[in-house]
C-alpha cells in the first residue's frame, strides 16, 4: 500500500505536517498493541462464527496478526506517524502481510468501538495488578502489625500527643485504608470489564454480529447495552484514576508520618539505607527522599483525574477526538500507583521500629491524663469535675517539669482526696492502651480480633479476582 491515509478516499489534499504531528497518538498508544491484536482476534473469530467472513479468511487474518505481534515484540515493527494510531498502524501492516483479505477485519467494527475495547482491556489488566500489589502491601503492613502489638507510642490528634496506642493499631489503620482501596479497585473492574465491541461507529451495525460472543471471547463478563454510550463512555478511566488517587492519598499520609518518625527529634524509625539518600554537603544527613517523592507524586495522579474530568465534561454524544487525551493520564497514573504501592511494600518490610524512642515519646505530653480523669469519674464525681481536677494536676506537673506518674501521693491528694495508691497502675502507658478493650480499640485483645477478621477478608478479596 502507498502512503495514502487509510481513511483518505474522499480527500484530495495531503494532511498538513503539523496536523499530522498534532493529531497522532501512535507515539503513546502503541502501548495498546497487545490489547489491539487480542481484540481484533476476538472480533474476527466472532465474524467467522456468524458467517460474516469465512473460516479461511479468519485464519489468514489471525496468522497475520500473530506475525505483527512477533514483529512488535522483537522491535522490528515500523510505527508510522502518518498512520495516526496503533489501530491503523496494525491494520495497514496486516494488509501488507496478508493482502486485501486483511481489509475484512474491520467489517462491522469502527475505530470507535475498537479503541474503547483496547483501552478497557488495558485498564482492566492494570487494575488487576494494582489489586494484587495492594494485597501484598496489606500483607506486609499486617505482619509488621502482628510483630508490634506490644509496642506503644503516643497516638495523636491535631498532631499533638493524645493517648497511648499500640504500634499495631496505628499500622492497622493504614491496612483499613488499603483494604478499602482494594475493594474499590475490584468494584471498579465490574464497570471496566464491559465489552463495547459491536457498537461500531455509534449506532450498531447491519451485519449479523454477536456482541455477547465478542465479550465472551474478550474475557469480559458482559457487553454494552447502548451503542452510543459504548463508544463515548470513559467513566471507567475516570473511576480507575480516582481509585488510584485514593491509593496515593493513603500512601502520602503514611509517607508523611514516616518522614516525621525518621527525624532524629522523634527517632521512632530507622529507614533502610536502600530507601534513603544523603546530602552532598551535610555529611550527617539521611534523607527520606523515597517518602517525599511518593508524597509529591500524588500531585500528578490528582492532576490526571482533574485532567480527564475536564476533557470529558462537555463532550457531546458520541465519540469525539478529545477522548484520545484519555490515554496519557492513565498510563502515567498506572505507572505511579503500581510503583508506589510496590516500593512502599518493599520499604515497609525493611523499616526498623525503635520501641525505646516511642516509649520515651510517651513521657512527653501527658498522654495518660485521660486515665486520671476516668479514674476520678469512676470514683463517682461528674466527668466534667474530674476533667477539671486532672487539668489542674497537669498544670501543676508541667510547672514542676515532671510527668503525672512522677507526682507523689501527697501532691495528688492536695487536689483530690479520692486519689489513692492504685492511681499509679492506671497511669502506666501500656496499661492505658491495654485497658481499651472495646471493639476496634487499641488493646492487644481488640487488635487480635482485627487481625483475625483481616485474614478472613483477605481470602475473600483475593478470590474476587481469581
Ligand atoms: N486514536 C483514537 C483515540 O485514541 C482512536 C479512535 C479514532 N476514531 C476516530 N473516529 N477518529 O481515540
Amino acid at each position: 500500500m502507498d502512503a495514502k491515509k487509510m481513511w483518505g478516499g474522499r480527500f484530495t489534499e495531503k494532511t498538513a505536517g503539523a496536523v499530522e504531528e498534532y493529531t497522532e497518538s501512535v507515539s503513546f498508544d502503541q502501548k495498546l498493541y497487545g490489547e489491539d491484536i487480542f481484540g481484533s482476534k476476538a472480533h474476527v473469530s466472532m465474524l467467522a462464527e456468524a458467517g460474516i467472513v469465512s473460516c479461511d479468511e479468519r485464519d489468514i487474518i489471525i496468522s497475520g496478526l500473530d506475525t505483527i505481534l512477533k514483529e512488535i515484540e522483537e522491535g522490528k515493527f515500523i510505527w508510522r506517524e502518518e498512520d495516526e494510531d496503533v489501530h491503523m498502524n496494525i491494520e495497514r501492516r496486516l494488509i501488507d502481510i496478508v493482502g486485501a483479505v486483511g481489509g475484512k477485519l474491520h467489517t462491522g467494527r469502527s475505530r470507535n468501538d475498537q479503541v474503547a475495547t483496547d483501552f478497557r482491556l488495558y485498564v482492566s489488566r492494570s487494575l488487576r495488578s494494582w489489586h494484587k500489589e495492594l494485597l501484598r502491601l496489606i500483607d506486609v503492613f499486617s505482619s509488621k502489625a502482628e510483630e508490634n502489638i506490644q509496642v506503644y507510642l503516643p497516638g495523636c490528634t491535631h498532631m499533638q500527643p493524645a493517648q497511648p496506642v499500640s504500634l499495631a493499631q496505628h499500622l492497622l489503620a493504614y491496612v483499613q485504608m488499603f483494604s478499602r482501596d482494594a475493594e474499590r479497585v475490584a468494584s471498579c473492574l465490574e464497570r471496566v470489564e464491559i465489552s463495547p465491541l459491536g457498537a461500531a461507529a455509534l449506532a450498531g451495525t447491519t451485519y449479523p454480529i454477536s456482541p455477547e460472543r465478542s465479550a465472551e471471547l474478550l474475557g469480559f463478563g458482559r457487553s454494552f447495552e447502548n451503542s452510543m454510550d459504548a463508544v463515548s463512555d470513559r467513566d471507567f478511566v475516570v473511576e480507575a484514576i480516582f481509585c488510584g488517587s485514593l491509593v496515593m492519598m493513603h500512601l502520602s499520609r503514611i509517607c508523611e508520618e514516616l518522614i516525621i518518625w525518621a527525624n532524629p527529634l522523634y527517632g521512632y524509625i530507622r529507614l533502610p539505607d536502600a530507601y534513603s539518600t544523603g546530602s552532598s554537603i551535610m555529611p550527617q544527613k539521611k534523607n527520606p527522599d523515597v517518602c517525599e517523592l511518593m508524597r509529591g507524586k500524588v500531585g500528578r495522579v490528582y492532576g490526571s483525574l482533574i485532567s480527564l474530568l475536564t476533557i470529558l465534561k462537555a463532550a457531546p454524544m458520541t465519540y469525539n477526538r478529545d477522548m484520545q487525551e484519555d490515554k496519557e493520564p492513565f498510563f502515567d497514573t498506572d505507572k505511579t500507583v503500581l510503583n508506589s504501592v510496590s516500593i512502599m511494600a518493599d520499604m515497609m518490610k525493611e523499616i526498623v521500629f525503635e520501641a525505646e524512642a516511642m516509649e520515651k515519646g510517651m513521657q512527653k505530653g501527658y498522654i495518660n491524663a485521660t486515665e486520671l480523669a476516668d479514674y476520678l469519674a469512676n470514683k463517682g464525681i461528674p466527668f466534667r469535675d474530674a476533667h477539671h481536677i486532672t487539668g489542674e494536676l497537669v498544670g501543676y506537673a508541667e510547672r514542676n517539669n515532671k510527668g503525672l506518674e512522677a507526682l507523689s501521693l501527697e501532691e495528688f491528694q492536695n487536689e483530690s482526696a479520692l486519689i489513692e495508691e492504685d492511681v499509679y497502675k492506671i497511669l502506666e502507658y501500656k496499661v492505658a492502651a491495654e485497658r481499651r478493650v472495646s471493639a476496634g480499640g487499641t488493646s492487644s485483645k481488640s487488635i487480635k480480633v482485627q487481625l483475625a477478621n483481616l485474614k478472613k477478608w483477605r481470602v475473600k478479596e483475593e478470590e474476587k479476582l481469581a
